[in-house]
């Protein structure tokens, strides 16, 4: 399994391109399930979860062709198979996104339970009421969720929970409902927006996406699409944390500053400045220690779950003490013990955690236990003093392209060791 390995002291400097968002791209591919016509996704980044979700398409019949550079065109006029089998499933929870588009389409879905995961137990209960009150058979058998419909009907379906991917199934599989789909506590994520506009692109008939209520009128067939989808905020995000974490200086470029509200807020009280521009995010640290920040995260438009983990590390060495309340996601503290591992005071108690800031870390061998934890251990590597080495970097790929040139781009001594 390959590492990565971190010559910890160099300030992150320059430049750098954010790519096109993995959690708009995924829901995105599986909108072309919708439509027998042709699509095409342009911005599309070289992830894992990416492969994973054309190799899923794939084997259900959609036929995909990779363009020059960034660009994906699909295609699913006819569908093979409805079912999303267990060994892809299991590799990316994401998967549970062609339930409701299948569903919609071909009036049939099986779908493999996701299962655990290392932030939390995430079912998906709220995905499959949802399909049932639009009128939806399930069943769960066999580790399988099988859904049925001849055609869903409208419904307004009120979410007991805010659920990014369950807004999207939802979503989805309204547009090609009969009659009016009201979807209440829906999510807000510029994620569900961006899906929004696409379907909206394809015809669809879309009202309060961006709000907790978003209102659909289904349509008997949609028409393919030609899209770019946003860049990744939590991408973006992840390099601005990098840079005030090393009192670096760094532009980040092809990003949406306004997606980015409650991290820059962050950043700011870090003791960051931080210039906003129409499509870029300018930091600078100008040599300092960043600032204790306290933070609880929430759904958008609060601050990010997937962004929790790289703040603990920039706590871990900035001056003060700070609090770092988890609200989404139970267990999404795992990079913690790792940060514990190079010296970091961090004391867990339930969702929060209390980190005393130190003026220092020290490198240490370190395991990467999911994707946002992976960025977080390599946000440490860069400040600790010595040579970090990070094992199980594959989480990382699910999420980050090409990181290690990205940060490399920017100064950082980081490099991907061969399997051994
Ligand atoms: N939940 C339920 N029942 C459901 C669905 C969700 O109880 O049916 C709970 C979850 O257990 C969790 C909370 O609701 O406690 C929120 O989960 P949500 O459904 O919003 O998460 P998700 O849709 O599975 C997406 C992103 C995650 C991101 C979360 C929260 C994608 C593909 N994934 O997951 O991204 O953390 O929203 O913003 O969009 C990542 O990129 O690293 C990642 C984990």
């Amino acid at each position: 399994m390959a590492r990565i390995e971190i010559e910890g002291g160099y300030p992150l400097t320059g430049t750098v391109a954010v790519s096109g968002a993995k959690n708009a791209v995924l829901p995105i591919l599986m909108a072309s399930l919708l439509t027998a016509e042709p699509c095409r996704l342009v911005g599309v980044p070289h992830l894992k979860d990416v492969t994973t979700t054309m190799e899923l398409l794939g084997q259900m019949g959609v036929e995909i062709s990779l363009g020059e550079g960034f660009d994906v065109g699909l295609q699913a006029a006819h569908l093979s198979t409805h079912t999303a089998p267990y060994d892809l499933v299991k590799t990316m929870r994401a998967s549970i996104l062609v339930l409701g588009p299948l569903l919609a389409r071909a009036g049939e879905a099986r779908v493999s339970l996701p299962g655990g995961c290392a932030i939390g137990a995430r079912p998906v209960n709220l995905h499959l009421k949802g399909l049932s009150q639009m009128g939806a058979e399930i069943t769960v058998e066999g580790g399988y969720i099988h859904a049925k419909a001849s055609r869903l009907t409208g419904a307004r379906v009120v979410m007991d929970g805010i659920t990014v991917t369950g807004t999207e199934n939802i979503l989805m599989a309204a547009t090609l409902a009969e009659g009016e789909t009201v979807i209440e506590n829906a999510a807000q994520e510029p994620e569900v927006v961006d899906l929004a506009e696409c379907l909206i692109a394809m015809g669809a008939e879309i009202s309060g996406h961006g709000s907790t209520r978003i209102v659909v009128k289904g349509k008997e067939t949609l028409a393919g699409y030609d899209h770019t989808v946003i860049p990744d905020r939590i991408e973006a995000g992840t390099f601005l944390v990098g840079a005030a974490m090393t009192g670096g200086h760094i532009k980040v470029t092809n990003v949406r500053p306004d997606t980015l509200d409650a991290v820059i807020e962050k950043l700011r009280e870090a003791g960051a400045h931080v210039v906003e521009g129409e499509d870029f995010i300018e930091l600078d640290m100008a040599g300092k220690r960043p600032r204790a920040v306290n933070l609880a995260t929430a759904p958008y438009p609060g601050f990010p779950t997937d962004m929790q983990a790289q703040f603990t590390a920039l706590n871990a060495i900035a001056e003060g003490t700070a609090v770092v309340r988890e609200t989404v996601f139970e267990n999404r503290f795992m990079h913690i013990l790792e940060l514990q591992r190079l010296g970091a005071d961090m004391q867990i108690e339930g969702n929060t955690v209390i980190i005393q800031g130190k003026s220092k870390l020290d490198a240490a061998p370190m395991m990467a236990t999911d994707l946002r934890a992976s960025a977080c251990l390599v946000l440490a590597g860069l400040v600790a003093e010595g040579k970090t080495l990070i094992d199980r970097v594959y989480h990382i790929d699910r999420g980050y392209e090409n990181i290690e040139e990205k940060l490399g781009q920017l100064g950082a001594r980081i490099r991907r060791l061969p399997v051994s």
